[in-house]
């Protein structure tokens, strides 16, 4: 077999992008983290005044066109960074101002809508190793494998604690734990594009694993396929 397309779908902080990245790295396949998409309209609604204390989704909607989004390697690192209409966001869509409000506006057709057809067009040529929330139900139906990530909702806010503290942020536990549980709640029970497992994914659950462990069974399976 030639090429492969590879979804990765799952929870928040379930460790899907590290994964994914290494995955896509050995296999020389392109990677793409559909969330830094969803995050980046988030904060062009943000900063444009579309969400927030008051909410205007009309607004927002009208103004999709205006929004470019593009995927820039770093110079140095190689790591592909997201840039908003012109400008390096890669930083701010991490934070929690970004992670407060994404769900809500990833819950607006028209915004799956322009950010689904993007991720298919990216996806065309296969070689692709994508995740996020949909991409084994309905950016890439029939992607050729499909992972489900799982883990403890405490795990994965411990995981996301760490993060934001060594990036500096001010946050506290219970305020990501909050936060994850919140984006899980509303991304699983929105009426367009739920998260839910695939049909014919395979579940990984790595509350206890460690990344190498996990890698490596994760490498199987590809090699299988491919
Ligand atoms: O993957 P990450 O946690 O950065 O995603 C942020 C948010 O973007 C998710 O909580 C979800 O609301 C939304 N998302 C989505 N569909 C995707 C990827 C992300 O709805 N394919």
């Amino acid at each position: 077999m030639g090429k492969i397309t590879i979804a990765v779908d799952g929870y928040s902080s379930t460790g899907k992008s590290t994964i994914a990245k290494r995955l896509a790295t050995a296999l020389g396949y392109i990677y793409v983290d559909t969330g830094a998409m969803y995050r980046a309209v988030t904060l062009y609604a943000l900063d444009n005044g579309y969400i927030g204390t008051k909410d205007d989704i009309a607004g927002l909607v009208k103004e999709l066109p205006k929004i470019k989004l593009k995927f820039v390697p770093n110079k140095e690192t190689g790591r592909s960074e997201m840039y908003l209409n012109g400008e390096n966001v890669e930083q701010e869509i991490r934070t929690m101002k970004v992670s407060r409000q994404v769900s809500k506006v990833a819950a607006i057709g028209e915004v799956r809508t322009k950010l689904v057809e993007m991720q298919q067009q990216m996806g065309k040529d296969k070689g692709i190793v994508m995740d996020g929330r949909d991409i084994g139900t309905v950016v890439f139906p029939d992607a050729e494998l499909k992972l489900f990530m799982t883990a403890s909702a405490e795990i994965r806010a411990t995981r996301r604690y760490k993060e934001l503290l060594e990036k500096g942020e001010n946050v506290t536990f219970a305020e990501v734990l909050k936060n994850v549980q919140e984006r899980d709640r509303i991304d699983s029970t929105r009426s367009i594009s739920p998260l839910k497992k695939a049909k014919d994914a395979i579940e990984f659950d790595n509350s206890d694993m460690g990344l190498e462990e996990q890698f490596e069974r994760i490498h199987e399976f590809a090699k299988r396929v491919i």
